[in-house]
């Protein structure tokens, strides 16, 4: 698979992470994202870690939601992120403090109790299932006792595109999924597989300890006709997912490829009953 299409990022080599295929993607979701952090209800004046910040596009979002002498720890493994989020964003959002540290969300270099709250997004993804335990054990260790925390990613099951026959879509998450469950290291069968799962964060969350875990999802959809960053979006996943169904040899090989073969113009990009939704969830619970 060509890493341009993976858009990976230069230092840890992880597809879907390059700086820009985030800011498209992000300035996508904007709307979404919102009403995900809303939900999370994090407190004014509060201390948080963004874990897996990338080039910081969420900041700003959480800055606004923690007020003048809230702090954010932005942590990320990847210093090319860091550097990035820090020459965007500076110490400061509005009021809000922002520090930055090298951190591998596995294993967080901080004492117990540092936070009043743990967010993150689109991270677990990228951690198989014993090291999305950690993760979340990790989580628990760095949030106080009653501080809340947000994990947030997407979730497959919401996946969708037409026109296509009844499926089509979910039968690339299910190919993927079965892929990677059978050993394939196939590029983003992994972040496939943790989305298949994410309906089930809130059972995640309660088998890792915390208290009053709940859900929600949103539902982001881009409809024709396309604005002109959702049309970049769509042309960018899609061909993305044509090569991911063609490593996986994934059924409706036709109906994928021409996302790879052909000129957008060609494709269900423009016809006039496109539709492309993706899903994101989050859950949050509470350190006992
Ligand atoms: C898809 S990006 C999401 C970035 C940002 N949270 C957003 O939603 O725009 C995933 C980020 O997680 C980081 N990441 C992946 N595994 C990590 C780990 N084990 N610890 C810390 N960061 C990690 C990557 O370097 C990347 O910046």
């Amino acid at each position: 698979m060509s890493s341009s299409t993976l858009a990976s990022d230069a230092d840890t080599g992880m597809a879907m992470t390059e700086v820009d295929w985030l800011r498209v993607h992000y300035d996508a979701c904007a709307g979404g994202y919102s009403e995900q952090l809303a939900f999370c209800e994090l407190e004014r004046g509060s201390r948080i870690i963004d874990v897996g910040c990338g080039p910081g596009f969420f900041l700003p979002l959480l800055a606004q939601q923690l007020g003048p002498g809230g702090e954010i720890v932005a942590c990320d493994l990847s210093q090319s992120h860091l550097d990035h989020a820090r020459k965007r964003h500076g110490d400061e959002i509005d009021g809000c403090t922002i520090r930055y540290q090298f951190a591998n969300a596995v294993e967080l270099p901080f004492p117990d109790g540092s936070f009043d709250a743990y967010w993150t997004a689109n991270v677990s993804q990228y951690l198989d299932d014993a090291q999305f335990r950690r993760m979340l054990a990790e989580a628990r260790r760095v949030t106080r006792r009653g501080g809340r925390v947000a994990f947030k990613d997407w979730d497959a099951a919401l996946f969708r595109v037409e026109p296509s026959e009844t499926g089509t879509a979910q039968r690339l998450m299910d190919a993927c999924n079965r892929a990677f469950l059978a050993g394939s290291s196939a590029p983003v069968t992994m972040n496939i597989h943790r989305a298949t799962t994410y309906s089930h964060i809130r059972r995640w969350m309660t088998a890792a300890g915390f208290r009053d875990a709940r859900q929600h999802s949103t539902l982001i959809e881009f409809s024709a006709p396309l604005s002109e960053g959702h049309r970049i979006w769509c042309e960018r996943l899609l061909k993305m997912f044509a090569q991911v169904a063609h490593e996986v040899q994934s059924p409706d090989q036709e109906f994928w490829s021409q996302f790879s073969t052909k000129a957008p113009a060609e494709t269900i990009l423009a016809d006039p009953d496109f539709y492309c939704a993706e899903g994101s969830m989050v859950g949050v619970a509470f350190v006992p």
